[in-house]
């Protein structure tokens, strides 16, 4: 496989097709277990990651459809009832890019409107839930102009693999529950270019993430400059290793239901994450002090308790408190106590593993 395997010429419209529509899909953000951070050319991660599904963070799309006449504008986009002329330049570049893929696109006028269930810079991934919403939507209008992708599973990974296109990490938010993206050499089906659902242990269905909002300022970095700084990070070569290796044993404790090494191992990649900004050229901070005092105090709950309370990091500030239901009312009771004082405005996000992207309309 490579990126040219979706280009299909075949799909353009001739008179005889219905080719006025709508299609609405919601679709979720994710949160990685084992990070993404490297890239190659072409959204071709260096190693593989695999992530939670969230089920409250999701990114709410629309496309209206019709033909395309001379004078009109190709594309018309709204993000929560207003025009957002940043994001309509990055669409319309995005659509832009996938011509060979979906050659009819030029033909229509497409009217796009876009809403978030959870606020900016929150900490939450909204690339990969807008991403994975507009990647579904196209591959549903292709399936009602053609009769195409009438395969759910093949449905998907298209899908996936238009919203790795748009934003790497979006690729894994269309599955239910866990999904897992980049060659992994264990698991055949595994891909870099799109990723694939995998199901453990019935405790990780349910997982909760509360995101704990440190800080709300948009971040120093951004995501793409970040990956381009491991290309010259010294710790390179070691950290796609010990992804893979972490890769192995997450996965077997997901299997095995082994809570207390999960958590060992989720929250050395989310150190490791913020490990290989800090000592990247040049180096960068997107921790704030609120964030080491949130992971301390965590880390104490557990070990007084012994409950299994466990944090991640986004590449952000804010802290994802991850735990099993079955402890959902001792971790609530800790969080108001210990850790809200610690939120900006005592802003705390709660969300839960979910099933992934539904069709509204
Ligand atoms: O998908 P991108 O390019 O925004 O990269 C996201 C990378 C992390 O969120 C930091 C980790 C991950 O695997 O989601």
């Amino acid at each position: 496989m490579n990126n040219h395997h979706f280009d299909n010429p075949d799909l353009i419209l001739s008179h005889g097709h219905s080719n006025n529509g709508v299609s609405s899909w919601q679709s979720p953000s994710n949160i990685a277990l084992i990070k993404y951070w490297g890239k190659s050319t072409g959204q071709i991660p260096k190693n593989p990651s695999i992530s939670m599904t969230l089920s409250e963070a999701h990114t709410y799309t629309t496309v209206k459809y019709q033909p395309r006449g001379s004078q009109d504008e190709w594309i018309k986009f709204t993000f929560e009832g207003a025009e957002a002329p940043s994001f309509a330049a990055r669409i319309e570049k995005f659509l832009g890019s996938l011509s060979s893929i979906f050659p009819f696109l030029k033909e229509l006028s497409l009217a796009i409107s876009s809403e978030n269930s959870f606020p900016h810079s929150s900490g939450i991934a909204s690339s990969a839930s807008s991403m994975s919403a507009l990647a579904l939507c196209l591959c549903d209008i292709e399936r009602a102009l053609f009769g195409t992708l009438s395969d759910d599973s093949a449905f998907l990974a298209k899908a996936s693999f238009i919203s790795r296109l748009g934003s790497g990490s979006a690729c894994r938010s269309v599955y239910p529950h866990l999904a897992l993206w980049g060659k992994y050499g264990p698991l055949d089906e595994s891909s870099d270019y799109y990723a694939v659902p995998w199901q453990g242990q019935e405790v990780f269905n349910s997982f909760h993430d509360d995101v704990v909002i440190v800080s709300g300022e948009k971040k120093s970095v951004s995501s793409s400059a970040g990956h381009a700084l491991m290309d010259t990070n010294p710790f390179a070569a070691t950290r796609y290793q010990q992804a893979q290796d972490n890769m192995t044993s997450i996965l077997e404790c997901m299997q095995t239901g082994d809570l207390m090494r999960w958590g060992e191992i989720v929250e050395d990649e989310a150190m490791t994450l913020h490990a290989l900004m800090m000592c990247s050229h040049p180096s960068y901070i997107l921790m704030k002090p609120g964030t080491l005092i949130c992971i301390d105090r965590i880390r104490a709950f557990r070990q007084e308790t012994g409950l299994p309370l466990f944090f991640t990091l986004d590449a952000g500030p804010n802290v994802h408190i991850l735990y099993p239901d079955s402890i959902a009312d001792k971790a609530q009771d800790f969080i108001k106590s210990e850790i809200m004082p610690l939120a900006e405005n005592g802003r705390i996000i709660p969300d839960q593993v979910g099933i992934g992207a539904k069709q509204m309309v």
